[in-house]
Order: C-alpha cells, then sequence, then structure tokens
C-alpha cells in the first residue's frame, strides 16, 4: 500500500508542477482527487484488507489523500500570485512624485522678512492701485517737483478723478499710509509690487518687487538706521559684508542715503559683479523727512526714524549671481530649478 501510495504521490506532484493554468490544474484535482481518483480508490479498498492491515492502510491513504489536497492549494494559490504579479509587481518603484518648489523670488522675500522680524519690523501691506496723494504728495513730492521723473508713472484713466489715480511706483506710499494709522513707536516692513513705465531690460523691469522698511520712534539717529543696515547685509550675504552709505536723495528722506555693500563676489577687491569698484549698491534710505511726519500728524520735533527701500529681484539677483532681472519672470523651469 504504502508503495502505491509513495509512486503516486510523486507521480502526482510531477503532474501538478506541470499545470500552469486553472484547466490544468482543474483537470489534475478531477484526477488526483476526484471520486474515480487513484487516492479514493485505494481509501475505498481498505475495507477489503486483511483485518490487522487496516488501520495502517487507512492512516497511510488518509495521510496521501491530505497530503495532494495541500499540494493542490499551494500549487493553486502560486498561480493566482503569478498571474497577478503578470499585471503588477508590487515591488516596483512607483512612479517618482515631482515636488515643486519655491520662486527664488519668494525665497529671496521670505528671507528678508525673517532676518528683520527679529528687530521688530512687521510686514504689511497697501494697494497696488494708489492715490497721487499717497504715492507723491503724502511723500513730499508736490504735483509739478522735478523729482516727480525719478519715478516714470503708469496712470489709471479715471475719468472721474483725473490724474489721482496710478499704479504705485514704490512701496513708499504704504509708510504715510501706516503712520495715518498708528501713533509710534512704528516698526514696520512693506513688501509688494510696484510698477514703472520703464523700456524693459538686463535691469529693469516694468513690474518688480520692493520691500520698504520704516522705524519711527522717539530718539531714532541715523545711527540706527546704520547699525540695521549692517545687520541687514551681514544676515543676507555673510559675516564680513561692511556696509558704507552715501549722500543721496529722495523727497521724503532728510538726509537720504544710498546704502552699499562690500562686493560679495571679490571681498571689496574690485570684480565684474561690482564693476571694480568693490562696492555695490543695495538700497536707498534715509531719515524719514520732518514734512513728512508733520503731514501724517506726528510732532517732528518728539519723533523721527528712519526708511528704506529695496528691490527683491535685485537682493535676489546678486544672492544667485542672476544677469538679468527678466529671467525672473520668464517662467523657464530650466532657470527656476538652478536657483532652488
Ligand atoms: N522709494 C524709493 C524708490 O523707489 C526707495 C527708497 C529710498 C525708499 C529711500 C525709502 C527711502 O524708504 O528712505 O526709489
Amino acid at each position: 500500500m504504502q508503495e502505491r501510495l509513495d509512486a503516486l504521490l510523486s507521480a502526482a506532484r510531477a503532474e501538478l508542477s506541470a499545470a500552469t493554468d486553472d484547466a490544468a490544474l482543474e483537470q489534475w484535482r478531477v484526477t488526483h482527487l476526484g471520486r474515480r481518483s487513484e487516492v479514493t480508490g485505494l481509501l475505498r479498498s481498505v475495507g477489503s484488507l486483511p483485518r490487522e492491515e487496516r488501520r495502517a492502510a487507512g492512516q497511510a491513504a488518509n495521510a496521501a489523500r491530505r497530503e495532494l489536497e495541500s499540494a493542490f492549494e499551494s500549487r493553486q494559490a502560486e498561480l493566482r500570485r503569478s498571474a497577478d504579479g503578470a499585471q503588477m509587481d508590487v515591488t516596483m518603484p512607483g512612479y517618482p512624485v515631482r515636488l515643486g518648489s519655491l520662486h527664488p523670488l519668494t525665497r529671496t522675500l521670505r528671507e528678508i522678512r525673517r532676518v528683520l522680524a527679529p528687530l521688530g519690523f512687521r510686514a504689511v501691506s497697501g494697494p497696488e492701485v494708489e492715490w497721487d496723494r499717497y504715492n507723491f504728495e503724502l511723500l513730499n513730492i508736490p504735483a509739478d517737483h522735478p523729482a516727480r521723473d525719478m519715478w516714470d508713472t503708469f496712470h489709471i484713466d479715471d475719468k472721474a478723478r483725473p490724474g489721482e489715480l496710478l499704479l504705485r511706483t514704490h512701496t513708499s506710499p504704504v509708510q504715510a499710509r501706516v503712520m495715518e494709522q498708528i501713533q509710534p513707536p512704528v516698526r514696520v516692513i512693506v513688501p509688494g509690487k510696484v510698477y514703472r513705465y520703464e523700456d524693459r531690460d538686463a535691469s529693469h523691469e516694468a513690474e518688480f518687487m520692493q520691500v520698504e522698511g520704516l522705524a519711527i520712534d522717539k530718539h531714532i539717529t541715523m545711527a540706527d538706521l546704520r547699525g540695521t543696515l549692517t545687520y541687514f547685509v551681514r544676515a543676507m550675504f555673510g559675516p564680513d559684508r561692511e556696509l558704507r552709505i552715501r549722500a543721496s536723495y529722495f523727497p521724503f528722506t532728510e538726509p537720504s542715503a544710498e546704502a552699499e555693500m562690500s562686493c560679495h563676489a571679490c571681498d571689496g577687491d574690485g570684480c565684474p559683479v561690482c564693476g571694480g569698484t568693490g562696492w555695490i549698491e543695495i538700497l536707498g534710505s534715509g531719515m524719514v523727512h520732518p514734512k513728512v511726519l508733520a503731514d501724517v500728524g506726528y510732532d517732528p520735533d518728539v519723533y523721527q526714524g528712519f526708511a528704506f527701500g529695496m528691490g527683491v529681484e535685485r537682493i535676489a539677483m546678486l544672492k544667485y549671481g542672476v544677469t538679468d532681472i527678466r529671467s525672473f519672470y520668464r517662467n523657464d523651469l530650466r532657470f527656476l530649478r538652478q536657483l532652488r
């Protein structure tokens, strides 16, 4: 009995591994486990064996049947797995997820804010379509003042208020808006879009971004301006930067100053980045003009302050070594990815 069972088992196993589809598997089941299969026949024959052999023969035949059943089940599972696998290999890596990234100007803007926040500068905003009054008048630039030539302006064609609305040419009007609203101490920065009627070239855009800074309090001096700007250029461009300020002119500051930092590319020796001078102009600044303070209702004998304004693109160009301002607005991913 045992010999027949062994022979049967090994033959059945060989056939089973040759079965590669459902039909062959079913065929195998009928042949080896069905009513007319050999094991079934052998099991039936146990009753006709001599009494003392029955028990052992019965057990052996049952064990063989169980073995055939479990071989069948595992082969069936194996075939299912490989059928699934033919459609989908769960061990394959997925498609790579394409991550976007922040625009270099957004990153620069955020960095400027992050650097100035610990000094107490809170970011505020103002309208891009602005009144002449805020963009010019309240900044000590009356209607026929020649200083208006410093800003080539897009005017809004509004029949009801001719000549009163424009696209703001700088973020400075928000200085007046803030001072009208709150009493000193004031410490704000104003990030935002500004517009100029410009011919666009490598260093000029008609739309660009500025960050304005304003600090008003009792006893603020030019030393505070210097200290703030020195801290700023070092935080943005490295601890070795030196700051120098040179006399300049803006109608809303007196004195006015052009702030420059020692060139971060050559450390002040002179190179193409700084045009050989060792110094790079980074922003306009000054002590807020007493007239500006008085016009918003502050007493210039009690309060003083400083202001500054910088171009975000310019800071980003210096930081990332970009030579054409227009590349920030071309949406060319090859350019943007380089600055990630
Ligand atoms: N508003 C000036 C401009 O757009 C920049 C500027 C200069 C801002 C001096 C200031 C300042 O606040 O004090 O050219």
